[in-house]
């Protein structure tokens, strides 16, 4: 096993501890971020001028893609990142103690709020089984449902445009528009036709106050949590999201409405040497929890099968 030199370790660990000082002193993680992603810049610049200096042209166009990804980051504060190349270079180093020895998500049967109380801030993958089957939503939830929704309210396609992202992983549809405008044979998945894949945020007020009737935030969930004002409904087929952190404020559940979905989850690089890599299957019914911000997570969905996911986060 690969051990980081006792310098490094040193300054790592010093480090950790200044975060989290600074942390617990008020400092929002945000500001910390930006601070984090100033340096970043300040770095970058420094490349460009040395690259200019030695005429490496190669080394200049880095410097200027780098400084424009610092710009997208800059631009969404604190929201998802455009690019998940700055968040990885900016985000606080990783106490690796939340992926040592896991191997296997934490599977929970009959949870309550009372007994998921010990796992709900402990960052370890979990899976609390059949917890979602009485949701009407369950039963109702469908592209159909969604397209009549988002058809027939007027602002629905604008609302997106004002904070609430869409996003269309490797499919080419590239708004909700699009999704529910597609022909009916290519949503349906029918043989031949292209699969796929999207999610989106349910900005608007009247939308998310119907779909809101159809599904609970998971009453298990701890009762001083703080929740964000809507959720995200992922849908579709095969495709899912390829390995990627998120750029978010909480920790992260979702519930699998519809379908099955097989996660890839892995550490983040500086934990690389003591934790490992986990697959594991969410099956209709269940809600996955994960701290999205520090496991890297990919998601596919098996062949033939409808994906339908409401995901929100916690904490
Ligand atoms: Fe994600």
């Amino acid at each position: 096993m690969h051990r980081l030199p006792i310098s490094k370790r040193f300054v790592r660990r010093k480090l950790r501890s200044i975060q989290r000082n600074a942390i617990e002193k008020g400092l929002k993680p945000c500001v910390l971020k930006q601070f984090y992603i100033s340096t970043f810049y300040e770095f970058i610049n420094i490349i460009i001028k040395r690259s200019i200096l030695v005429g490496l042209l190669p080394l200049c166009v880095f410097g200027v893609l780098c400084n424009s990804w610092v710009h997208f980051s800059e631009a969404g504060r604190c929201l998802l990142p455009s690019n998940y190349l700055v968040w990885e270079a900016t985000r606080p180093l990783a106490d690796c103690a939340y992926c040592v020895n896991v191997t296997k998500p934490i599977v929970l049967w009959n949870v309550t709020r009372h007994s998921f109380a010990r796992y709900a801030y402990s960052s370890k993958p979990i899976i609390v089984k059949k917890s979602i089957s009485h949701w009407k939503a369950s039963k109702e939830f469908s592209y159909d449902l969604f397209k009549r929704l988002y058809q027939q309210t007027e602002g629905s396609y604008e609302s997106l445009e004002d904070g609430c992202q869409f996003l269309n992983f490797k499919s080419d549809l590239f708004t909700l528009k699009e999704v529910f405008e597609m022909p009916t044979a290519r949503a349906r998945n029918e043989p031949g036709q292209e699969p796929w894949y999207v999610g989106w945020g349910n900005c608007h007020p009247d939308i998310l106050a119907k779909v809101r009737q159809y599904y609970d935030v998971p009453e298990f969930l701890p009762e001083t949590a703080e929740f964000p004002a809507t959720e995200n409904i992922f849908f579709g087929y095969e495709i899912g999201a390829v390995m990627h952190l998120d750029y978010i404020p909480r920790l992260m559940w979702q519930g699998q409405v519809k379908g099955s979905k097989l996660w890839t989850i892995a550490p983040v690089p500086e934990c690389d040497h003591v934790c490992n890599k986990i697959n594991f299957y969410v099956e209709e019914g269940d809600v996955v929890l994960l701290d999205t911000r520090i496991w890297y997570h990919a998601t596919r969905i098996p062949k033939k099968q409808f994906s339908l996911t409401v995901q929100s986060e916690y904490g």
